[in-house]
């Protein structure tokens, strides 16, 4: 193992009844990349994501996470690690401080610290004006924006963000992509899952292409471009998948 890896995953496996949903994948992750993890909806992204964070038990296979292993130390992983989940885990009665200053004191931030971190990551994220609104009153590119501040609260040197930019509008999705590479340039290794092959060009230090639970490829979206002869990302994804773009044109309804 390079002494630069800070995921690394070794034939992991989720088998649900009888439906391989990730099948003895292997990747590295260095620290300081963006990582992204491209398929069409059902490839097995998310059920990836919830094995590396600890919300899901693999059938089979290892990983570890700054050289824990998920399987055992959860614990030391979860304090490192931020999650954005595809569905926001805020609360929508509570306000964007508010629910800044519960997940703080979830993840142990030491309470004399955890306003002037939650302060600092509105203005970064650019809520503080609506610091004291309901997060329920906020829109989807805001409440994704809070959720990934949330995220943070707790300087994790490790992000993972699931379809970051699902259901926003392109402004947003565009706004939220800045901030994604704004983490990157404070040195945070960003692990994220889409389906939007241009936004994994635009933002991937390197990809793996999942289908079907199994990668078929994993390198820099230039290298992929360039060994199939193609000038899109999405046009070397159809032609190292053989799939149709129709497959990565379902949206979902969220
Ligand atoms: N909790 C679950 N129980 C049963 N099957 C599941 C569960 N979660 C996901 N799956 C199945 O596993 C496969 C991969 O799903 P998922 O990881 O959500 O894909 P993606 O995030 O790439 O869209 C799909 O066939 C899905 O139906
Ligand atoms: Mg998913």
């Amino acid at each position: 193992m390079n002494k630069d890896t800070i995921i690394q995953v070794s034939d992991l496996t989720k088998l649900y009844g009888e439906t391989l949903a990730v099948d003895h994948i292997n990747f590295e992750v260095a620290k300081g990349e963006v990582f992204g993890f491209l398929g069409p909806n059902g490839a097995g992204k998310t059920t990836t994501i919830r094995m590396l964070t600890g919300l899901s038990k693999p059938t089979d296979g290892k990983a570890s996470i700054l050289g824990f292993d998920i399987n055992s130390q959860i614990a030391q992983i979860k304090k490192r690690i931020g999650v954005v989940p595809e569905i926001s885990n805020l609360y929508d009665e509570l306000t964007a401080f508010g629910n800044l200053l519960f997940m703080a004191q979830l993840y142990g931030v030491p309470s004399r610290e955890r306003k002037k971190k939650a302060e600092e990551l509105l203005k970064t994220f650019r809520l503080y004006e609506r610091k004291d609104s309901l997060f329920r009153t906020f829109s989807r590119g805001m409440k994704r924006a809070l959720t990934i501040a949330a995220a943070l609260i707790h300087n994790p040197e490790i992000l993972f963000l699931d379809e970051p930019t699902v259901g926003l509008d392109v402004v947003a999705a565009r706004s939220l992509r800045n901030l994604i590479s704004n983490l990157r340039q404070q040195g945070i290794t960003i692990f994220l899952t889409t389906h939007y092959l241009e936004e994994a060009d635009l933002l991937c230090d390197r990809v793996a292409i999942l289908v079907e639970g199994r990668i078929l490829a994993i390198d820099t979206p230039q290298a992929l471009k360039a060994k199939t002869n193609k000038k899109s990302l999405e046009e070397a994804f159809m032609k190292i998948t053989g799939l149709e773009p129709e497959v990565l044109a379902i949206e979902k309804g969220k």
